[in-house]
């Protein structure tokens, strides 16, 4: 059995995720702002599978005192999984800079720091980091969220290297359109639901198993020597790289 922590692991991927190594009878740890979110995904698990840690990761205190619950013992995988868009709140250019303090704050420091205050109890060797990007941080569409993404990759790129003389592998996922999860609001569906799934090869939105499917991959045995990779999952919306 290993030691899981999933963040955003109260809905959409995230909450795949963690159901996934819970399946595979892992001790797994959700993280996220929202505990009935949480709660809800524990209690449709065995009893003890899936743990809920309320923890706005956007906070430094609530970073260190999540990091501290979750320090008892090794933490085999870590998967940076929190993030999305934020709406603009104020005009001009107050707005435009909170708007993208937000978003970079969402996706690229959440996982930054959380990491870096964890980095230390990853098991070594074999330890896993497992971030997920966006198809928008390899090919744009989506401004700051776009550039925050990007900065995740490569970020990544300097983790593995500090992680590969430990055994420690960190890679990104990156998926394209995946539906059914709240990126895109209530109805789990994009406004742009058949422009996006028309750009895929395979004819169809993701789903958050499909995601799940790559980070398993990617966290397991077979998964020890790709480190530093970035993996497309986007039905082939976005090819080869
Ligand atoms: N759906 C897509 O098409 C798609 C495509 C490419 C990439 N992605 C990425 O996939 C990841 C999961 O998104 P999703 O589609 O599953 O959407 P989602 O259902 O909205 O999941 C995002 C999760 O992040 C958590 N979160 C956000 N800010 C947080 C914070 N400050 N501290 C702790 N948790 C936080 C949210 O929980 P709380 O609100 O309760 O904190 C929520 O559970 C995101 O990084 C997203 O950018 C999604």
């Amino acid at each position: 059995m290993r030691r899981v922590v999933v963040t955003g692991g109260g809905t959409g991927i995230g909450r795949a995720i963690a159901e996934r190594f819970a399946g595979q009878g892992d001790e797994v740890f959700v993280v996220g702002r929202r505990k009935d979110r949480l709660e809800q995904v524990s209690a449709t698990t065995p009893e003890g599978a899936i743990r809920p840690l309320v923890a706005d990761l956007s906070n430094e205190e609530a970073v260190l005192r999540a990091a501290e619950e979750l320090s008892d013992k090794p933490l085999d995988v870590l998967v940076n999984n929190a993030g999305g868009l934020v709406a603009r709140e104020k005009d001009g250019l107050a707005g435009t800079f909170d708007v993208h303090r937000r978003v970079i704050e969402r996706n690229l420091l959440t996982a930054m720091t959380f990491t870096e205050a964890l980095w230390e109890h990853l098991t070594r060797p074999g330890g896993r980091v497992v971030n997920i990007g966006s198809i928008a941080g390899q090919r744009g569409g989506g401004g700051g969220y776009a550039a925050a993404k990007a900065g995740l990759s490569v970020w990544g790129f300097d983790l593995a290297a500090k992680g590969g003389p430990d055994g420690i592998t960190v890679n990104t996922v990156s998926p394209g359109y995946v539906q059914d999860t709240e990126f895109f609001g209530e109805n789990g569906r994009s406004a742009r639901h058949d422009g996006l799934v028309a750009q895929t090869l395979l004819g169809r939105a993701g789903t958050p198993a499909d995601v799940a499917a790559t980070v398993a991959f990617l966290a397991s045995d077979d998964a020890a020597w790709i480190t530093g990779q970035v993996i497309g999952v986007n039905g082939g919306a976005l090819l080869g790289r």
